[in-house]
């Protein structure tokens, strides 16, 4: 198959095993990056009960690529069968991974690069097609290890902003953009589109299978809110109106004294805000970041809006009104380009709102991919005809009212885990994470 209208070849079994190597190769050049910028005491230290020791993350990498490449695809007896359940997640809650008898720094290192050396051979050997294996089939397990790689990059980038101190990490700032004149909200029209994907090779089961979905119509805003918006609402008494809270969001901020996005902090009359250890004024327009979704729920209800659900996020990002096709990213079928979206770490920040005006949706929203992960109303839940693929703990285990579902990947995403159709979750009281939102509202039947 070739992605329809682009050239796209998404089934060739050579340039897959091509993207996967490179895939495999930025992933690692990342987490080296993430893991060599502080002293060996900082990856073994926490720095937040939210998070791992940097150190867990670095040999979890390679317990996961030892246990699905190595074990799983080439049926290799286990290299330390002595670590599996200090690197598994779900046997070690987070606060607890400290206290475990961890590799120490050096040890995770070769470890990882051990296992890594051995997957390269697995990627070289192994068939991508026609095998009646699920899980190579177009390299499905080398494109899932590299993005849960890539995610713990995400998850390691979120544990190096909690850290207090300097972050030895730079990049270039996003290019300043004229401040957006575009209309404020674009009217997505009702109607079925196609939800989820049975074609990406790479999507994960909670992204499958594709299927109809009726929308009615909606207003979107065409950016995320931004810091400035998002002031108004705290210089108008948002925090401390209960009309604009869920009742559990209103607990939880009075219970935590949060009066303002995580990371905040007054300075006289302005806000300054701390960012990979050094101190800035919020920038008035940028996108809003390190909001919890009841922060984000309550600044919606606030302006007269609400939050979007995930599937009118989706179709806002995916359908094109002209073909009744949903495209992988809101710019088309083609992978995402530096002119697309602002993705995979080549900054430490959003962008202002209102740029990439070449990543935009064919009704001109932008930034629905990349800058800030969106939160939207909905709870994380399967798809209809969903099966848990290669394992239960993916997803299903999360599915339900806890988390709630989060859309569009943040400037720490890499390409490799972000396309329209890529589902995040967590729990609404979170905001550690690359989190902000835009709003909706409904449209009448007249305005279609
Ligand atoms: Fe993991």
């Amino acid at each position: 198959m070739t992605a329809p209208g682009t050239g796209t070849p998404l089934d060739d079994p050579e340039t897959l095993r091509k993207r996967a190597l490179a895939a495999l190769l930025t992933a690692r050049e990342r987490t080296a990056l993430l893991t060599s910028c502080v002293e060996d005491p900082e990856l073994t230290a926490q720095h937040s009960p939210l998070m791992s020791p940097l150190v867990w993350d670095l040999a979890h990498i390679g317990n996961q690529e030892e246990l699905w490449l190595l074990r799983t695809v080439a049926g290799r007896d286990a290299m330390r069968p002595d670590i599996d359940g200090l690197y598994d997640a779900f046997e070690h809650p987070r606060a607890e991974r400290p206290s475990l008898p961890l590799l120490p720094p050096a040890e995770a290192r070769s470890y990882a690069a051990e296992v890594r050396g051995r997957a390269l051979d697995i990627l070289e050997s192994t068939a991508f097609q026609g095998t009646g294996a699920p899980l190579t089939e177009a390299g499905f397990a080398f494109g899932m290890i590299a993005q849960h790689e890539q995610q713990h990059d995400e998850t390691m980038l979120i544990t190096h902003q909690l850290r207090t101190g300097p972050v030895a990490l730079t990049a270039p700032d996003p290019l300043p953009a004229p401040a957006f004149t575009g209309p404020a909200e674009v009217l997505v029209p009702g109607g079925p589109f196609t939800m989820g994907t049975s074609t990406e090779p790479w999507a994960l089961d909670n992204e499958r299978p594709a299927h109809a979905r009726l929308v009615p119509p909606f207003f979107i805003d065409t950016t995320p809110v931004t810091n400035e918006a998002y002031q108004a609402f705290i210089a108008d008494g948002g925090y401390t109106d209960r009309r604009w809270w869920a009742p559990e969001g209103w607990s939880h901020i009075r219970a935590h004294s949060i009066e303002a996005p995580q990371f905040w902090y007054r300075d006289g009359g302005q806000w300054l805000r701390r960012r990979f250890g050094a101190t800035e004024v919020v920038p008035p327009d940028e996108p809003v970041l390190h909001v919890s979704w009841y922060e984000a729920d309550a600044y919606a209800r606030w302006a007269g809006r609400r939050l979007p659900s995930e599937a009118e996020w989706e179709k806002a990002a995916r359908h094109d009104p002209e073909t009744g096709r949903s495209t992988r990213y809101p710019w088309g079928d083609a992978d995402p380009t530096p002119e697309h979206a602002n993705l995979g770490q080549r900054h430490l920040r959003p962008a202002p709102a209102g740029s990439y005006p070449a990543g935009q949706s064919p009704l001109g929203v932008r930034q629905l991919i990349g800058d800030v992960w969106e939160w939207t109303s909905s709870d994380l839940l399967p798809y209809p005809g969903f099966s848990a693929f290669p394992y239960r703990e993916y997803s299903e285990v999360f599915f339900g009212s806890e988390h709630k579902v989060l859309r569009g990947g943040s400037f720490a995403v890499d390409p490799v885990a972000c396309r329209g159709t890529f589902r995040n979750w967590d729990y609404p009281v979170r905001r550690q994470i690359f989190s902000g939102f835009r709003t909706a509202r409904d449209a009448g039947p007249d305005s279609a």
